[in-house]
């Protein structure tokens, strides 16, 4: 059954996840505006390619010739020649998108620094060097990205980055995914994330495993960036969900990733049981206690919700959930789940398979 549950959960990642990459990873169009690349912009590269020790996945091996726009991972403007695309994901990520990984332990990953000849590349919209070791003697590239202004899509997800978050990355205004996710044991951290506000078009933000703890009124910065689809808060040592908004912005929100925090309240209280778009909501692993509240009620869309790993008391729901609809994951593993299983089951749509996912778990946690 637990299997099961991991499988549907990790299918929901992918299908976002492919979502966003999809795009990344098409095949280049073949560039227009009178062939060859520019001749700077090839330098820079170069340079780029200079910092990188070494590269067992052969990523870089065609990096040779005159015509920089038919590199692996290079995409050039068909109309202007420049450069526009940077894209040297580690490949072998792709095997295992879940699992914990440390580029810095795996061969196919490309090792060395990040150049700073890539600021030069005035024109580049997409950056990815993801999950690859790269992280320099002093993470100072992150600082300078601040000037890459062109920038619309960015992750540097699994580099072992360390010290604090630049907040020049808030110049970076026509942003719309940033992902700076940190694997294992994150040394990079951040005091203050109000310059995310200053990113309008932000669509898709991961800062799982970097370092938050004591940001106090982090829901209200998000909150001002109403354009935000998925949301990954995983492992940040947040320490509180339960700041009351207004009214929330956030009327696209459909993924909402905050396990593995440490928000020691009542589940009740949750800033995100308003955001009533939302698809996924992960909880778990928070010490979260009490009751869910009504307003989960009206979240029509909610296909999972994550409350496994949280304090053991009452996780019972008592509220009105028949319109969960869309309910197909209800994790409630290792929670206690006091009281009576009838008035649980009573309390759910009929309209989903939730109802029999549920016994099982409840039978599987009374070992019947
Ligand atoms: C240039 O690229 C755009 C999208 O990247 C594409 O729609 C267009 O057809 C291309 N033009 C040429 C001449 O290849
Ligand atoms: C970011 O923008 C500010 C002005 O808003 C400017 O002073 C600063 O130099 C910029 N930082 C970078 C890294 O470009
Ligand atoms: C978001 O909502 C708050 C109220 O909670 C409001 O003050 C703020 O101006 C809104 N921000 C945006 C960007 O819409
Ligand atoms: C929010 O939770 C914290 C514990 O994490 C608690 O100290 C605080 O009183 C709670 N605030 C509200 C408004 O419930
Ligand atoms: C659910 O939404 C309806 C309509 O927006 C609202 O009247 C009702 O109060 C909401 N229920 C809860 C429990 O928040």
């Amino acid at each position: 059954m637990r299997r099961t549950i991991n499988l549907l959960l990790a299918l929901i990642s992918i299908s976002i996840f492919s979502f966003f990459t999809n795009d990344a990873l098409q095949p280049q169009h073949p560039h227009a505006h009178g062939g060859g690349c520019i001749p700077a912009e090839r330098a820079a590269l170069l340079s780029f390619k200079k910092g990188i020790t070494s590269d067992s996945a052969n990523l870089l091996i065609s990096w040779d010739g005159q015509d920089c726009c038919r590199w692996r991972g290079i995409g050039c403007n068909n109309r202007t020649g420049h450069v526009v695309k940077l894209h040297l994901r580690s490949t072998i990520v792709e095997d295992n998108p879940w699992g914990y990984y440390d580029p810095c332990e795996h061969d196919n990953s490309l090792f060395g620094e990040i150049s700073p000849s890539l600021l030069s590349l005035k024109h580049l919209e997409h950056l990815d060097l993801s999950m690859n070791c790269l992280p320099g003697p002093n993470s100072k590239i992150l600082n300078l990205m601040g000037s890459m202004t062109n920038l619309r899509y960015l992750d540097l997800s699994g580099i072992p980055f360390a010290g604090r978050v630049p907040s020049q990355l808030g110049n970076l205004s026509k942003l719309q995914y940033l992902d700076l996710a940190q694997t294992g044991n994150s040394m990079m951290y951040s005091m203050d994330i109000t310059w995310l506000a200053k990113l309008p078009f932000l669509q898709f933000l991961s800062m799982s495993g970097v370092q938050l703890s004591g940001i106090a009124d982090w829901p209200h910065t998000l909150n001002m960036i109403p354009p935000l689809r998925v949301i990954h808060l995983s492992s940040c040592s947040l320490d509180s969900a339960n700041q009351s908004l207004l009214h929330l912005n956030l009327t696209k929100l459909e993924k909402l990733d905050l396990s593995s925090n440490d928000f020691e309240h009542s589940l009740t209280y949750g800033w995100f049981w308003k955001a009533t778009t939302l698809k996924y909501l992960d909880l778990g692993d928070n010490r979260l206690f009490g009751q869910l509240p009504d307003t989960l009620g009206n979240m029509t869309y909610l296909q999972v919700l994550d409350i496994s790993r949280n304090e053991n008391t009452n996780m019972m729901m008592t509220g009105y959930y028949k319109n969960l609809c869309s309910l197909e994951i209800l994790d409630l593993s290792v929670n206690g789940i006091n009281g009576d299983i009838a008035v649980l089951m009573k309390s759910l749509p009929q309209c989903t398979s939730i109802q029999t996912a549920l016994l099982e778990l409840y039978h599987h946690r009374l070992g019947i």
